[in-house]
């Protein structure tokens, strides 16, 4: 559920509405990279891409030209990922992935999927992750689980390790 913040902090109320940025700053704003394609010929890897920030981390590549390497654990939102790019990128190169970043195995043959797919590697974008809630009962998490979610942020070194 959406909260609107102006309805929880006095301070945000007292805001005038002229205030509020609804367009993009230009320094950020993705369009002349894809106008330009800037990335055409780049292969990107993005990892969490089955939805939220990999998703569209990975469409704003693809909008750029690039070809994307596409990783989760669930195939089917991996899927549905893939047919988003596609169909707002027609013709576009998007490798299917499934892995659980975890597991160092499932990630060595995810980078030599990539690399026999595509021939290299030239970005990647660790960003599978897991966030959990810290509330005072939850905090400290269990160990286990701590390691874990650290282990999820690792993908960048292991595939690193690969290629080297
Ligand atoms: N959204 C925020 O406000 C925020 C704030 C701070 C940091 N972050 C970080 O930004 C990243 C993306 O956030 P988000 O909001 O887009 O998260 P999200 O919607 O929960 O998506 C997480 C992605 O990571 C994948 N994933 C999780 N565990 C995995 C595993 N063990 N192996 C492979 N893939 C795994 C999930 O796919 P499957 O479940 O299919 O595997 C999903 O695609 C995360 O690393 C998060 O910690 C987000």
């Amino acid at each position: 559920m959406r909260t609107d913040i102006s309805s929880v902090s006095p301070h945000r109320q007292n805001l005038p509405r002229s205030n509020a940025r609804t367009s993009i700053y230009p320094s950020i704003d993705p369009e002349p990279l894809h106008a330009a394609r800037f990335y055409s010929g780049k292969v990107i890897l993005v990892t969490g891409a089955s939805r939220g920030v990999g998703r569209e981390t990975a469409l704003q590549y693809a909008r750029a030209g690039a070809s994307v390497a596409i990783v989760a654990r669930s195939r089917k939102a991996l899927n549905e990922t893939r047919d988003l790019i596609v169909a707002a990128v027609p013709g576009a190169d998007v490798l299917v992935l499934t892995a659980d970043v975890c597991d160092v195995e499932s990630v060595r043959s995810s980078v030599q999927d990539v690399l026999q797919h595509f021939g290299k590697m030239d970005i990647l974008i660790a960003n599978a992750g897991a966030i959990t809630s810290f509330t005072p009962r939850e905090y400290p998490l269990p160990f286990p689980s701590f390691v874990r979610i650290g282990t999820v942020h690792s993908f960048g070194l292991s595939a690193e390790q690969e290629r080297s």
